[in-house]
């Protein structure tokens, strides 16, 4: 797991690096961000060489250096950790300001946020410091101290850096909690199969691939081991999560059943396709007045991985639909032998294909139901993975095939 650490000018910024330190040692790669100020009270050297890696510093890039740095550095990263965080910078994230390389990079970094405030008692309950908190607060930013004590201007009170112990163990405990999918291997299959028709044309669909994203991207963040099978995507495969192409249902078929036996749980969110052509030419069909096409229906991936599946693992579905939604998906989690089906209503143009938003039915083998309201496909992905958490760790998969609580 990767943490950013963005230390800014503050005397405490000399005890960041042993917050670094001590990450390090739990086993988390630390990257390391500087405010310019930052740089007065401590040289980078020390942070790179705690880290082994260049730090992010605050000038814009200069020709030459990586261009989108504020964008790139911080992908891969579980979480952000400000500490020590100053007035000034806290003013900064509550109030949108991205005048430097830092703010830019956390504005764009979308990362959960620790803040280990460090300044004077008067400066940390100035009303608008104390507003700034709040807003950032309720944005869900978690604050950890400030302790009272000698602060380094002479004055005794609130406002001195958290011990450095309860820091770390505050990030660790933020992480761990996250990480509820710690140990489990998960398929997640995305986007569209395609079926070439002839060497240049296919039949495929108007799935972008970015629920199954987010589902892979949210699970690698809880701590499982995922295996992103994708077909035809609409945005690029992420970064450090294992990705593999298949781009029709059989070849989807293919990677799935060969990596289904060693995994804990197949979520199937790729719209595959149900036919495909029983012959394709070798060269390009030229122009005709008719085209008669035979289709053959695809294997259905999810009935043959239930069929093998073995005491504890737990496959789970989607359905697309436009109408009697929540009857045709039950049904087509009973046909398929599914542990819990997602639906969602294709006939809506806001939500589902294509959409960054969606808004789903889930319904486990046991009957249980819930409905969520229209949310980011990152908010949803999570709460299909709480349905899954709870079935895998529960034991709570389907009947006949496996154990039923
Ligand atoms: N699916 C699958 N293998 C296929 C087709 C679909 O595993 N060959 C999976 C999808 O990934 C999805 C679920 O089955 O998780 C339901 O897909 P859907 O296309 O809605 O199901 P179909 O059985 O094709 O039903 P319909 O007749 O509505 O198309």
């Amino acid at each position: 797991m990767e943490i950013i650490l963005v230390v800014t000018g503050s005397i405490a910024a000399y005890k960041a690096a042993d917050i670094a330190r001590r990450l390090i040692d739990e086993g988390l790669k630390v990257s390391v961000a500087m405010t310019s100020n930052a740089e007065k009270f401590i040289a980078p050297l020390t942070f790179e060489a705690l880290t082994g890696s260049p730090v992010f510093r605050s000038g814009f890039p200069l020709p030459g250096e990586e261009p989108m740095g504020h964008i790139t550095f911080s992908r891969g990263a579980q979480l952000a950790l400000v500490a020590p965080a100053t007035a000034n910078f806290i003013g900064k994230l509550a109030n949108g300001i991205a005048d430097d390389n830092i703010s830019t990079m956390l504005m764009a970094s979308g990362l959960p946020l620790l803040v280990a405030p460090a300044m004077n008692e008067k400066m940390y309950n100035h009303p608008a410091v104390k507003q700034n908190i709040d807003t950032l607060e309720q944005r869900g930013a978690i604050f950890i101290g400030p302790s009272k004590g000698a602060l380094a201007c002479g004055d005794v009170g609130e406002g001195k850096l958290e011990d450095v112990e309860a820091i770390t163990s505050r990030v660790i405990e933020e992480l761990e909690l996250k990480r509820d999918l710690r140990g489990l291997k998960i398929i997640v299959t995305a986007g569209g199969t395609r079926e070439p028709i002839d060497p240049v044309r296919f039949i495929g669909n108007r799935s972008s691939g970015k629920m199954g994203i987010a589902i892979a991207k949210a699970a690698v963040m809880r701590g499982a081991e995922v295996c992103l099978i994708a077909g035809a995507l609409e945005v690029d495969p992420p970064e450090g999560i294992q990705t593999v192409k298949a781009e029709t249902a059989e070849k989807m078929l293919e990677q799935v059943s060969a990596r289904f036996d060693g995994a804990d749980a197949l979520i199937m969110s790729a719209a595959v396709g149900d036919y495909h052509t029983a012959h394709v030419p070798t060269g390009k069909v030229g122009k005709k007045e008719e085209w008669d096409i035979k289709l053959v229906k695809n294997r259905d991936i999810i009935s043959e991985m239930s069929r093998r599946s073995r005491s504890g693992q737990v496959i789970a579905g989607f359905a697309a639909e436009t109408d009697d939604i929540e009857k045709r998906g039950r049904e087509k989690l009973l046909r398929k032998n599914m542990d819990m089906i997602v639906i969602n209503d294709v006939s809506r143009s806001d939500i589902g294909f294509g959409s960054d938003e969606n808004e789903i039915t889930i319904i486990t083998r046991k009957g249980e139901t819930r409905k969520t309201s229209k949310m980011a496909k990152s908010d949803i992905a999570e709460i299909i993975l709480d349905c899954l958490a709870r079935l895998v760790t529960g034991g709570e998969t389907v009947s006949g095939r496996k154990v039923c609580k």
